[in-house]
């Protein structure tokens, strides 16, 4: 056999391989058990950027909240970003909703049932697409992640760099290839990201029990560490944030965040950012400029002076994907003849209410130390 033939045998082996591989070790999970499209999307918009392990509560608290597309389209987006407090990347729950709408509306509840309609929803990528395609329509379009481009990388040794768009399309390219030999594609999409997910392990492939032990390159050359290649990310970004919780009467102020930033649509207090982590100094001119608006809030100012800086304040840190968020929290106690004046978008929640808010995880992180 000259090397291109051998090439081509890996190349349709591998498909029945993995198909192989993976009835005998594939978990049990409850996606795993359905033919629904919408459960499928449902489950994959969930795991696109979490666990098994932490998604699959989640799911199961989904499809109990809403067994199908049109009760997910009636909910309020409120209720929906409720529940999907804590997994982060918001901007998934909202095209969800968004989603679910359309498809209930516009397209008469049906979900669209090929690639390329698929493609065309908002949330939707190509990934989900193919996922939704091949695991609910049975159709022959593989999935392209970052398990499969750790597997195709060190299987046949591919030394691009991920990041780039070349690699991006070389990977395409070869997925395609790969699946045309599968004896079902939905099965062999979810047995290559299973086999990534707990054989070919990012950190510690399981190299000496693996099917495709003889014909990796990584193996054989002993780069299984070195595949596959991936740029530096980008540096995270720090951020300051000073939070005052407004109290009075046993409720707090909280505002919705409207801007194109983090947590959009999610719920947090009265928030000034500043550029160091000790900046009350820093900041007191921008509350008073923030409070003086109006009078009520030049007495804020005074308020503010008064407790803020006695009071040692509460710090917190979360990390997001590029961003870490440093927060400092004072409580302000409002006197009654403030309260009826908020700077304009806070508004005032019982602790009942607050707790069906959506809201950052750090938030509601410090409202369970405020009211735990
Ligand atoms: N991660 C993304 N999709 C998945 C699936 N269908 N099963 C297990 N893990 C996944
Ligand atoms: Fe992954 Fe190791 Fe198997 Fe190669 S031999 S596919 S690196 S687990």
């Amino acid at each position: 056999m000259n090397w291109q033939s051998d090439l081509n045998s890996i190349e349709t082996s591998f498909a029945p391989t993995l198909e192989r591989w993976y009835e005998r070790h594939k978990r049990d999970l409850p996606w795993r058990h359905t033919r629904d499209p919408y459960r499928i999307w449902l489950s994959e918009i969930i795991l696109q950027q979490t666990r098994v392990a932490q998604g699959k509560p989640y799911y199961e608290r989904f499809v109990a909240a809403y067994p199908t597309i049109s009760e997910m389209a009636r909910t309020d987006e409120r209720d929906l970003l409720r529940l999907w407090q804590g997994l982060g990347y918001y901007s998934r729950a909202r095209n969800l909703h968004q989603t679910a709408r359309y498809v209930t509306t516009q397209l008469d509840g049906k979900f669209p049932d090929t690639y390329h309609e698929l493609l065309k929803m908002k949330g939707i990528g190509s990934y989900t697409a193919a996922a939704i395609a091949s695991f609910a329509f049975g159709e022959r379009v593989p999935v392209v992640d970052g398990n499969v481009y750790r597997v195709l990388a060190r299987v046949f040794g591919i030394e691009e760099d991920i990041t780039s768009t070349q690699a991006k399309k070389t990977f395409a390219a070869l997925a395609m290839k790969l699946i045309q030999s599968a004896n079902d594609p939905a099965t062999y999409n979810q047995a290559i990201m299973e086999f990534g997910a707990i054989q070919c392990t990012p950190m510690s492939p399981d190299c000496l029990l693996c099917p495709l032990q003889q014909q990796c390159v990584a193996y054989l050359t002993g780069r299984q560490n070195k595949l596959p290649v991936k740029s530096k990310k980008a540096p995270v970004r720090e951020r300051f944030f000073n939070y005052f919780i407004f109290r009075n009467n046993g409720k707090i102020a909280l505002r919705e965040r409207m801007t194109r930033d983090i947590w959009q649509n999610l719920y947090d207090f009265y928030l000034l950012e500043s550029e160091r982590s000790d900046s009350l100094s820093g900041t007191s001119n921008e509350l008073q400029t923030a409070l003086s608006a109006t009078s009520v809030q030049e007495s804020l100012h005074e308020v503010v002076r008064e407790r803020v800086l006695a009071v040692p304040p509460t710090e917190a840190v979360q990390l997001l994907s590029h961003q870490r968020i440093r927060a400092q929290f004072y409580i302000i106690d409002l006197p009654d003849h403030l309260a009826g004046s908020l700077p304009i978008d806070l508004q005032w929640y019982t602790p009942d209410e607050t707790e069906h808010l959506p809201k950052p995880v750090l938030i509601t992180n410090y409202l369970d130390k405020l009211f735990g």
